[in-house]
């Protein structure tokens, strides 16, 4: 309709949909407000919240001679938040942060207002918060089209303009963001990605441009030295997000560092546009075997703004296969019987020969039907016919990741979980802080683009790569 193209922003917020969209939600927030450390000039540290949504799915469907309907209730599942203040009357507004898009968008005061409420908006006023653009004083509008659509369907339509905001103590002038007269989105977005992905150069086929995003303005203003954050989406209470530093205890092991790579294998000059690094090989493991899904050269978005993960369709099958998954067509999902019977196995993906483990069970919930009765631990992986994989915060959430949006480098560690609030925070200046370069430098590109899917048969492959790995 309105958005003419939808090409690579589509799946950044497919996992969220999943979770949040039109379902009745509710979250409760025990955590501490979100909050803002200025250590020193150059960098700052943004308290991410995160927001627990219990929510229930309600699907309905035909068959054709029943109405079948059923209620899903998934574990609690989580995405990161910041708190925002926006403009002369510090409108506070609560916006996911997405390292798959790269507009900032909020509600605009209409969409709230009864009037104007569309009716099948799944906006939520009260939980996050709208943007007056009419009773700010240091607003200007640039008179631009808002038209934002994401994976899922959902879209943002409004206007630009730019004002100021607080992030706590910091206070950044005249940011361009996006104001929304509608959406069926639940929440505004901080996306902090590529310029490439704007939507005023990406959607825009006649007079396209760019526009100096958050993560580019804070380098413009000098809060920053570079485009560069590191994410740290602690689950119990100490997400964070520190922009232009790395801090050396939130991770254990070496912080291998990975060149950042276009979509496109054949297209050299491409400019790069989502924050993806080269998958080498995909397995699952146990303590005693490791079976390969899938092998050779794929690139692999990592997501904060999606919520589990999408893999091409090939990955789904052969996961199904190994995993002994029963398929259920009223869901279109597949399942396990139960969580437990997943639950000591692990993805292993190796990024250019690195491998980073992350449990199955993280990436499935447990589905109960209205009437209370159990029908399995059901897959939440979207399947798509792209040729990428999208990492969510099914995986980063046990991953220290940083990213230099100048150089095209992202560096993924584990997470060091602690409590603790000792910092060992050094500023990027030029390459990432003790970033290591693992010794396979093969990216994804126009020598290496094929990846082989593993035939539908369980078998255990008697070549196990024997590489290195990103543990202590
Ligand atoms: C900003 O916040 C930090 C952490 O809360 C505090 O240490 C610092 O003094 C504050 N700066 C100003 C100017 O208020
Ligand atoms: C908005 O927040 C800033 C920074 O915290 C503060 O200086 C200012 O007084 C606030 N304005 C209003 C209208 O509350
Ligand atoms: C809301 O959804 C219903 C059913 O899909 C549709 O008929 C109606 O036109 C929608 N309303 C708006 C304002 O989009
Ligand atoms: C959101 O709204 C757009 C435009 O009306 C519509 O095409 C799309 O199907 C809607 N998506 C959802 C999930 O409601
Ligand atoms: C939403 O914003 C657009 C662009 O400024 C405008 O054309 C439209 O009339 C607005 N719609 C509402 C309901 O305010
Ligand atoms: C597309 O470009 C034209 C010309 O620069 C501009 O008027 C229009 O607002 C742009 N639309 C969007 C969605 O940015
Ligand atoms: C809004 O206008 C300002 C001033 O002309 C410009 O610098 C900025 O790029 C524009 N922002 C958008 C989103 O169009
Ligand atoms: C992990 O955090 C703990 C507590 O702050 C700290 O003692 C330890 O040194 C950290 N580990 C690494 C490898 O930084
Ligand atoms: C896990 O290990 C057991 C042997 O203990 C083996 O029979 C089973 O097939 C393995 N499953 C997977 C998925 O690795
Ligand atoms: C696979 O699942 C089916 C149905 O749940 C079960 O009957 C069968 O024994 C399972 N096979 C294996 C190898 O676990
Ligand atoms: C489905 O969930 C909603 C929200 O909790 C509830 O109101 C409704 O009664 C449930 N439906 C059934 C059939 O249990
Ligand atoms: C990759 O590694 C090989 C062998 O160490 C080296 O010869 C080559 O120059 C490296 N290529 C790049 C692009 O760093």
């Amino acid at each position: 309709m309105l958005v003419p193209l939808v090409l690579l922003l589509t799946t950044s917020v497919s996992a969220i949909k999943q979770e949040f969209g039109n379902y009745i939600e509710e979250y409760y927030n025990d955590y501490d407000d979100e909050y803002l450390d200025e250590i020193e000039n150059r960098f700052f540290v943004l308290h991410a919240k995160k927001r627990f949504h219990e929510q229930l799915n309600k699907r309905d469907y035909d068959d054709g001679d029943d109405y079948f309907e059923s209620n899903m209730t998934f574990n609690s599942r989580l995405a990161f938040f910041i708190d925002i203040e926006i403009g002369s009357n510090n409108d506070t507004v609560s916006v996911l942060v997405d390292t798959g898009s790269s507009d900032f968008w909020v509600a605009g005061y209409g969409i709230c207002e009864s009037e104007f409420y569309y009716e099948n908006s799944t906006y939520d006023c009260y939980d996050y918060g709208y943007f007056d653009a009419d009773n700010s004083s240091t607003f200007t509008s640039n008179n631009t089209e808002l038209l934002l659509e994401y994976g899922d369907t959902t879209v943002a339509i409004g206007y630009f303009g730019q004002d100021d905001i607080n992030i706590s103590n910091i206070t950044v002038n005249d940011v361009n963001f996006g104001i929304a007269n509608f959406t069926n989105a639940t929440s505004g977005i901080i996306g902090i990605g590529y310029e490439t992905t704007e939507s005023t150069y990406f959607f825009n086929t006649t007079g396209s441009y760019k526009y100096i995003n958050f993560p580019e303005k804070l380098v413009e203003d000098g809060i920053i030295n570079k485009a560069s954050y590191s994410l740290y989406l602690d689950e119990y209470d100490n997400a964070e997000i520190l922009f232009g530093a790395v801090d050396h205890e939130k991770y254990i092991g070496k912080l291998y560092q990975y060149p950042i790579v276009t979509m496109n294998s054949s297209d050299i000059n491409e400019p790069i546009t989502r924050i993806a690094i080269t998958l080498n090989t995909i397995s699952l493991s146990n303590d005693t075997e490791e079976l390969i899904i899938g092998d050779g050269y794929i690139p692999a978005v990592l997501d904060s703004g999606t919520t589990i993960a999408s893999f091409p369709e090939s990955i789904s099958e052969v996961l199904a296969n190994l995993l002994n998954l029963t398929y259920d067509y009223d869901l279109d999902s597949y399942y396990a019987e139960n969580c437990s019977e997943i639950e000591d196995i692990y993805f292993n993906f190796y990024f250019q020969g690195i491998q980073y483990t992350s449990p199955v069970v993280s990436y499935f919930a447990d589905f109960f039907y209205e009437n209370g009765d159990y029908l399995g631990c059901v897959s939440q992986i979207s399947s798509s016919d792209d040729d990428f994989i999208i990492l969510g915060d099914s995986f980063l959430r046990d991953m220290y990741m940083v990213i230099d949006l100048e150089d095209n480098m992202a560096a993924l560690a584990y997470s060091n979980f602690t409590n603790s609030s000792i910092s060992d925070i050094e500023v990027i200046i030029d390459e990432i802080p003790s970033g290591v370069n693992p010794s396979n430098n093969k990216t994804f590109g126009p020598d290496n683009f094929l990846f082989t899917y593993y035939d539908s048969e369980p078998v255990t492959k008697s070549y196990v790569p024997n590489l290195a790995t990103a543990s202590v």
